[in-house]
């Protein structure tokens, strides 16, 4: 699985600004035909996005499409015009139910048959924003279509009548469950959007605390947001070398036939050296290390 540190929305129906991402080196590009396309462009948008999938090299970066929700009617149009110019994987608003990757699923299995993809190639990054999305969590999550959890802060705020604030701590329990059911299975979970693209200083603060609560990677809507995104979600260099000279001192240790040691003066046992290599495949992932 490709890692996702950020996630670049743009709008669908702006060919620039697809071709913008694709210089930019950015990890996923996410062709927008939900709220970020006006309700009068949604069928510029397909087409927009269909033409770029057939023209355009993506380079590195995966190329994503978001639907409309399933169940808008727009859904379907979403998929006829943009699915046969195969895209690496569909993100999918709103989800709130299984029932919903179920349908998914079946148009998704349809396209690799109908073009001789291979099963299950097209990938879903399902996003959770909403209270009911919260509570289904635990059926959603085990979909085998899945890559990905998602969290959407702002419509979950709506979604249950909160205010926004600066430290976000009317989000942070649904922000948590979402790490949560992601690594239960084993998926990627890929952080709220930073909505004031020209305050890099709070953005880098926001993105540390993703990563400190476990997520993956970060939804981001503008260029200036990649690079401090990219950079929280990958290990430093002092952290690979941390991880690297503990796990070679619980190497030898090991070998003398212990459990738990000291470590430069810190207690180390097995949780610790799960996450050292957890430092490591991240620093492997973001091409910090061979
Ligand atoms: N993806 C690719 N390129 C983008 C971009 C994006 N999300 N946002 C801005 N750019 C480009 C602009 O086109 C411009 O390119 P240029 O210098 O080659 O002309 C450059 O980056 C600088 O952009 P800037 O002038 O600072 O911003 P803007 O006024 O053009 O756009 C927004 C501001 C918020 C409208 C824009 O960033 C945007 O559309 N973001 C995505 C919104 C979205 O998809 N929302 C739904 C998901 S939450
Ligand atoms: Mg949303």
């Amino acid at each position: 699985m490709n890692p996702r540190r950020a996630l670049l929305y743009m709008p669908g129906d702006s060919r620039p600004k697809i071709e913008k991402a694709i210089s930019l080196q950015v990890d996923s590009i996410c062709m927008d035909m939900e709220d970020g396309t006006a309700h009068n462009r949604k069928q510029k948008a397909r087409e927009v996005i269909a033409q770029a999938l057939q023209e355009l090299d993506f380079g590195r970066s995966e190329k994503l499409i978001r639907i409309n929700g399933i169940g808008t009617g727009l859904e379907r149009d979403d998929l006829d015009l943009t699915l046969p110019h195969h895209p690496d994987g569909v993100v999918v608003p709103k989800v709130e139910s299984v029932n919903q990757l179920e349908w998914l699923n079946a148009q998704l299995e349809a396209a690799e048959t109908a073009h001789g993809w291979e099963r299950h190639s097209l990938r879903v990054l399902a996003i959770i924003e909403s209270a009911k999305g919260i509570i289904n969590l635990k059926e959603i999550a085990t979909h085998p279509r899945l890559d990905a959890l998602i969290f959407g802060a702002e419509d979950y705020a709506a979604s249950i009548g909160a205010t926004r604030t600066k430290n976000g701590m009317e989000v942070l329990f649904a922000r948590s469950q979402v790490v949560l059911h992601a690594k239960a299975n084993n998926l990627q979970a890929i952080d709220v959007v930073f909505v004031n693209f020209k305050d890099t200083v709070n953005l880098k603060i926001d993105a540390l605390l993703g990563a400190q609560l476990g997520f993956t990677g970060k939804q981001i809507i503008h260029p200036n947001q990649i690079s401090p995104v990219q950079a929280a979600f990958s290990p430093n260099d002092a952290e690979i070398d941390y991880a690297q000279r503990l796990l070679a001192a619980f190497k030898s240790a090991e070998a003398e036939g212990k459990g738990a040691i000291d470590f430069e003066g810190k207690m180390i046992d097995m949780p610790l050296v799960l996450s050292a290599r957890q430092i490591i495949e991240r620093a492997k992932a973001a091409g910090k290390l061979e």
